[in-house]
């Protein structure tokens, strides 16, 4: 896995364009940082997560603009349940006004919204608009953006495993169907194309259960001294342009 590190503002250099790069087919981005951008300026973590949805909003329609197929953003993870119930709670809050006005808001983007991850865990009322945007927008033709919510990549296998190995008690399938494409095709991206790169800002280098089996030979770029809330389009174009100077191999030489 190669990991691209930008030291301070290169992320931000802006001297290229992409005309005549070639896209990634489908970027991850773990929206990291919220809370400490929030820390920097005296506000409530909330204040950050709020910040970090309204980038959420201008990098999608970005990525969409480009060209980009496919876009999956990390939201909140299976893990995130432990923090503060006062977070969980704000969060839970950003997500319902955001499903609000994400129907109207990306019709004229022409995007595709889906959810990754286990809704059951979501209250009623927040299932069922997840439920009504993905049903308003199934029928687009623009970039599929999922959305990870209530989403761990090893959560994400056991789901896969469990269903596979009903499919061989109930005799359906034998041991020789087990194959990575039968893994690929009972996750939750099933039909997509796994990840070309993977962007995490504010300079953690861990996966942090975000599409582990996809990522197999996603490139990584990962951006110090950029919090999630200030990674900016020009950002975006430069990690992908780094990702098209990479020389991608897939185990080959
Ligand atoms: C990680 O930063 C961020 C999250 C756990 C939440 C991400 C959610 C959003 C950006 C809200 C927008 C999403 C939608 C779909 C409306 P952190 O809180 O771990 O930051 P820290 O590492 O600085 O504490």
């Amino acid at each position: 896995m190669a990991i691209g590190i930008f030291g301070k503002n290169k992320g931000s250099s802006g001297a290229k364009t992409l005309d005549g790069v070639i896209l990634p087919e489908h970027i991850g981005i773990i929206m990291d940082g919220n809370g400490r951008w929030a820390k920097k300026r005296g506000l409530p973590r909330k204040a950050g997560h709020r910040a970090g949805a309204k980038n959420f909003r201008t990098i999608t329609k970005h990525c969409a603009n480009i060209g980009i197929k496919y876009l999956t953003v990390y939201a909140f993870s299976t893990e995130n349940w432990k923090r503060p119930e006062s977070e969980v709670q704000a969060l839970m809050e950003l997500f319902k006004s955001y499903l609000e006005e994400a129907i109207r808001d990306f019709k004229d983007e022409d995007i595709v919204v889906r959810f990754i991850g286990d809704k059951t865990a979501f209250s009623p009322e927040l299932q069922a608009l997840i439920r009504e945007n993905e049903e308003c927008s199934k029928d687009r033709s623009g970039m599929v953006l999922n959305i990870a919510m209530n989403y761990g990549g090893r959560d994400e296998i056991v789901r896969a495993a469990k269903r596979i190995a009903q499919r061989a008690v109930d005799g359906e399938i034998s041991l020789d169907d087990i194959t990575e494409q039968a893994v690929s095709d009972n996750l939750y991206t099933a039909g997509q194309p796994d990840p070309d790169l993977i962007i995490r800002p504010s300079g953690e280098y861990r996966i942090s259960n975000f599409l582990l089996w996809q990522s197999a030979y996603a490139e990584y770029v990962i951006l110090d001294d950029v919090l999630w809330p200030d990674f900016s389009k020009e950002m975006l174009e430069n990690c992908i342009l780094e990702y098209a100077r990479r020389n991608r191999r897939f185990g080959s030489v």
